[in-house]
């Protein structure tokens, strides 16, 4: 009888134990992260596409706010100016620059690139966030799908470009800002850019474009890795966000009929913002890691480790597009 109050105790014990150091990891895990978790910045140089609006423009504000030499790499020089004097009226010490990007234009991302090691012999974080969704079939200039062409092509030239930048200085990060929609992605590289606009449709080239932005930061991770690089890659994502990017597709009067209340659904861009933020500063960030909120379906919440697709991790695939990627765009990494 002792023996088996005994054992029973034992097990409950167990039991407990197991359940306490379970609950401890799930709430750190899920510990609400949020802009005062951001470390000083000062002295870092921080690069973010699309910094005009929505989450871009959060995540800079909030980078600028914490000492980091911002840029605004924007494609729409007036639209980044009244970005740099919203975060000038809030920060007025803020160290925040405008510089032209369109990632829609391989000789302007090499521009960019001239312009910025003119000036910076450094570069801490590259947050790839800028991008389009689901437009009608069209081809940036240099003949690529546009969402293709914007949200993958444009920032995988840049890091390229950039990559020695990266490498140079302690502890970089490349951060890439995908979706959820890159779980309805796929990639068919007989016909990866929907040539002539066969075979398109706008969500499905913007979950393949989402997608593509996943391999990319897998198979850089694992770049970086096999040379011993201290930079590392980072993805996140940023739930279900009120931003110029969604309201656009809201106010279509079908998507207003058949999902009424969508639009009511979505956090605030300051919100959204919040898994970049940390993808990009956060010191506990171990390469390969995608953030993204914790909330119900990571629609919205505060910004914790999230899983992906398998086929985000098919490695034969993130290889593939690497390799087409470079092809395509002229940008050989030197890793
Ligand atoms: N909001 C969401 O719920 C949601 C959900 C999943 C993923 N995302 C991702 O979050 C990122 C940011 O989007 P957002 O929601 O913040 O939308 P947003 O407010 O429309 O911001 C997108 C930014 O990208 C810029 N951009 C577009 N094409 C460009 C180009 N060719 N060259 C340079 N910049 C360009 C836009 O510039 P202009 O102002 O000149 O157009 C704008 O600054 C995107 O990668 C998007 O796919 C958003």
């Amino acid at each position: 009888m002792n023996k088996k109050i005994f054992i029973g105790a034992t097990v409950l014990a167990g039991i407990g134990t197991y359940k306490f150091i379970n609950s401890q990891q799930q709430n750190k895990l899920n510990e609400n992260w949020t802009t005062a978790n951001i470390p000083d910045l000062t002295g870092q140089v921080i690069i973010v596409t699309g910094a005009n609006s929505g989450i871009g423009f959060e995540a800079a504000k909030e980078f600028a706010r914490k000492g980091a030499q911002t840029i605004l790499a924007c494609r729409n020089v007036n639209k980044a100016q009244a970005a740099l004097a919203q975060i000038q009226a809030e920060i007025p010490q803020s160290k925040v620059e405008i510089m032209p990007l369109n990632l829609a234009s391989q000789s302007s991302i090499r521009q960019f690139v001239g312009e910025f090691k003119k000036k910076y012999q450094r570069l801490d974080v590259l947050a790839n966030n800028a991008g389009i969704m689901m437009v009608p079939y069209g081809i940036t200039e240099d003949g690529f799908e546009q969402q293709f062409g914007t949200n993958h092509l444009g920032h995988f030239a840049l890091t390229g470009l950039l990559i020695d930048l990266l490498l140079n200085t302690p502890h970089a990060r490349v951060v890439n800002v995908s979706s959820n929609a890159h779980r309805f992605g796929t990639m068919d590289f007989d016909n990866l850019m929907y040539d002539g606009g066969k075979g398109y449709s706008p969500q499905q080239a913007y979950g393949r474009s989402k997608l593509a932005n996943l391999l990319f930061t897998y198979e850089l991770q694992r770049r970086f890795q096999a040379i011993g690089a201290k930079a590392i890659a980072v993805a996140a994502h940023p739930g279900y966000s009120s931003t110029n990017l969604t309201d656009s597709i809201l106010k279509h009067w079908y998507v207003k009929m058949l999902f009424p209340l969508v639009s009511r659904m979505a956090q605030s861009s300051a919100m959204g913002a919040l898994p970049t933020m940390r993808a990009s500063v956060d010191p506990n960030v171990i390469g390969g890691q995608y953030f993204g909120p914790a909330g119900f379906m990571e629609q919205g919440g505060y910004p914790v480790v999230v899983p992906s697709t398998q086929a985000s991790h098919n490695a034969a695939d993130a290889r593939q597009l690497w390799q087409v990627s470079e092809t395509l765009t002229g940008v050989a990494f030197n890793l």
